[in-house]
């Protein structure tokens, strides 16, 4: 009997590919979202790499009532809880929007977890708890500290993870991703920003198929190989893999624990690097101007992943030109 797995917020960027990998090895898989930032074609795509489509709820984690029956009807071993607003930025402006999604929700469906029983979890946290004074590669110890809605909403939910794992014996990961970049080799799912591409591959890439003039480059004027801003991508495809390795690992433990895993590649690669690796597997001409430094911005950032490796036996096998390649492949492929 293969285990059956929850993921919520499961339909979209990462999800979707977790989804395909957990398929692909030997798991079940049931996808939970609301379809805040998604939508059904990402179904679509999951369909055309599998050949069938996982079974899909509409619902909200707020929703205590949906949540409970969806729990309580599928014998579930565990959950990967993706479901999140995700914006940074966008945090910034709508706190309690991210409290209330992020926290409260969260709240409403580890509550109905406990009540159905189940206790194992992969949680999708972020670099972003990681304060801005710590010495590079980040490692698991180095100091938190957030100062936006949704970096505490990340923050927190680890620590209350922790709580319910010493309270509840409860078993969880929190795998704290980098810089996810695209797309499946297949070019039938990937990210599909709405609207202006808030990060900084999907915006080049729109700039090479020809939806945007130039790539606006924040600041290079930092302490780093071309004094542009430095960070570790990782492909979405190790990623779930990564997520493979991390929901393996929780039903086998024979102890309650919990642990935040750093998920990058361990290397970082600048602004104009990354513009060089689409206009190399582009062939096109990226036009790009210099602007100020964007306020919150580090100058680098990249984790240190072996504890990764000796805690999942997982690393990055995949490189950021690989992963544009696919990233090229996707946007062709969804004009
Ligand atoms: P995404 O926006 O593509 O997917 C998140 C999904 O959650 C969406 O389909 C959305 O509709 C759904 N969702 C949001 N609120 C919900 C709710 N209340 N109930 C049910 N579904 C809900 O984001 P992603 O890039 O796939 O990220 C997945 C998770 O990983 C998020 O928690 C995000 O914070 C985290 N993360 C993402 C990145 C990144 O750069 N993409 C980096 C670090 C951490
Ligand atoms: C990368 C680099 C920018 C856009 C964000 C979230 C983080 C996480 C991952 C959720 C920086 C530069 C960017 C552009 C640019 N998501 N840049 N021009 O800020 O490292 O992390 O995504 O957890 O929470 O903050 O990613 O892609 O926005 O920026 O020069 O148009 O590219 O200054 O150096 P970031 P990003």
């Amino acid at each position: 009997m293969k285990p059956l797995i929850l993921l919520t917020g499961g339909l979209w960027y990462i999800g979707s590919h977790t989804c395909v990998t957990l398929e692909q090895s030997g798991f079940k898989t049931i996808l939970l979202d609301n379809l805040s930032n998604s939508s059904l074609s990402s179904l679509d795509g999951i369909e055309r790499i599998l050949g069938y489509r996982p079974v899909f709820y509409d619902a909200d984690i707020r929703d205590r009532g949906a949540v409970a029956s969806i729990l309580k009807s599928n014998d579930f071993s565990g959950v990967i809880h993706f479901a999140g607003l995700k914006s940074v930025g966008e945090s910034v402006n709508e706190p309690f929007e991210y409290y209330n999604n992020n926290i409260q929700g969260s709240f409403v469906f580890f509550e109905e977890m406990e009540r159905a029983g189940i206790r194992n979890i992969v949680f999708s946290s972020s670099a972003t708890v990681y304060s801005a004074d710590n010495t590079l590669p980040l490692i698991e110890e180095a100091e938190l500290g957030t100062t936006n809605a949704y970096a505490t909403s990340k923050l927190t939910l680890e620590f209350v993870l922790r709580n319910l794992v010493a309270a509840k014996k409860w078993n969880a990961i929190a795998l704290r991703y980098f810089n996810p970049i695209w797309a499946h080799p297949s070019g039938y799912i990937g990210e599909r920003p709405n609207g202006v591409p808030n990060n900084l591959l999907p915006y080049i890439l729109d700039v090479a198929i020809g939806k945007r003039d130039k790539v606006w480059v924040y600041g290079d004027d930092y302490d780093t190989v071309d004094g542009t801003g430095v960070r570790d991508y990782i492909d979405v495809n190790d990623l779930a893999e990564a997520h493979l390795a991390a929901i393996h690992k929780v039903l086998t433990w024979d102890t309650q624990s919990f642990h935040a895993i750093n998920i990058g590649t361990g290397n970082g690669t600048s602004v104009l690097e990354m513009i060089e690796n689409v206009r190399l597997a582009s062939k096109k001409d990226i036009p790009y101007t210099i602007l100020s430094r964007r306020p919150g911005d580090l100058a680098s950032v990249y984790a240190d992943s072996s504890c990764a490796r000796e805690l999942l036996w997982w690393e990055a096998k995949r490189s950021v030109q690989q992963a544009v390649e696919d990233s090229w492949r996707f946007v062709c492929n969804n004009i």
